[in-house]
């Protein structure tokens, strides 16, 4: 069966993390966030992660190339289909990944669209905390999905962290990427056959009810 690349598109604190966690385990697919994969090179000191480090902490966006490479790899060493959260996030990695797609044989799969008013991701960003530990990773926020003990993972026991870039000032810089990339990422994927939006602005588990629904009418 051919693989498929499913992708979650949305802005920073759009729920992409939170909802792409619950659609993984229920379609047995495999979680590709570029943002996990940019922090574990932060985390382990490699090349790439030492000069993402700076970028990253100040809101803005890994160059191209680096980011295609390492997706690309993945990629290669993949046996089910994959979800991209938070990829691609420009015109040019859309169109390296449509590229990549077709010469190894790979299928563009659902393309779902996270939508949520930008009045409210300021205050879902700074709030939320979440698991250090890597492969765990859970996702929560001080008001609205707080840990059941004060700074611990509910799932795993590891203590809870506050992104580098989950300050104010860095969510402005990372909104202002997100408002001079996203439409034509759009324009990219909206008149594919595939192309889905969701309202992001609902509870959680709303949002994944109509995510669960897309991914289980999926071709
Ligand atoms: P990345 O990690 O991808 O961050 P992002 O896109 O800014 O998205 P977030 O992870 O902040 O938000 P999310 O949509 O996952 O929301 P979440 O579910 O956590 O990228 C980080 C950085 O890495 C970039 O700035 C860039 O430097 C680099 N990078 C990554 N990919 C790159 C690429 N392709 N190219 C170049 N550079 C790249 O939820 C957020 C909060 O809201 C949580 O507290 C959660 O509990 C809460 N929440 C979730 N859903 C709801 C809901 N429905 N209602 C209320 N609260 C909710
Ligand atoms: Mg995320």
């Amino acid at each position: 069966m051919t693989l498929k690349a499913h992708i979650l598109l949305g802005a920073p604190g759009s729920g992409k993390g939170t909802q792409a966690k619950r659609l993984v385990d229920t379609f047995a697919l495999t979680h590709l966030s570029t943002g996990d994969i940019l922090r574990d090179a932060v985390s382990k000191g490699t090349e790439i992660g030492l000069k993402a480090k700076a970028i990253m902490a100040e809101g803005k966006l890994v160059d191209d190339d680096t980011v295609n490479g390492l997706v690309f790899a993945r990629l290669l060493d993949e046996t089910r289909d994959v979800l991209f959260d938070g990829y691609p996030r420009t015109l040019q990695q859309a169109k390296a990944l449509e590229d990549f797609l077709s010469s190894k044989g790979l299928e563009l799969g659902m393309v779902v669209n996270v939508d949520v008013p930008q009045d409210v991701l300021e205050a879902r960003v700074v709030g939320r905390r979440v698991c250090s530990n890597n492969a765990c990773g859970a996702i929560y926020h001080l008001a609205s999905k707080p840990p059941k003990q004060s700074g611990i993972c509910d799932l795993c026991g590891s203590p809870l962290k506050h992104r580098s870039d989950d300050t104010a000032e860095a969510f402005r810089s990372r909104m202002g990427e997100f408002n001079s990339t996203f439409q034509p990422l759009l324009g990219f994927y909206r008149t594919r056959p595939t192309f889905r939006s969701v309202d992001g602005h609902r509870a959680p588990e709303l949002v994944f009810d109509s995510l669960r629904q897309i991914f289980g009418a999926r071709a």
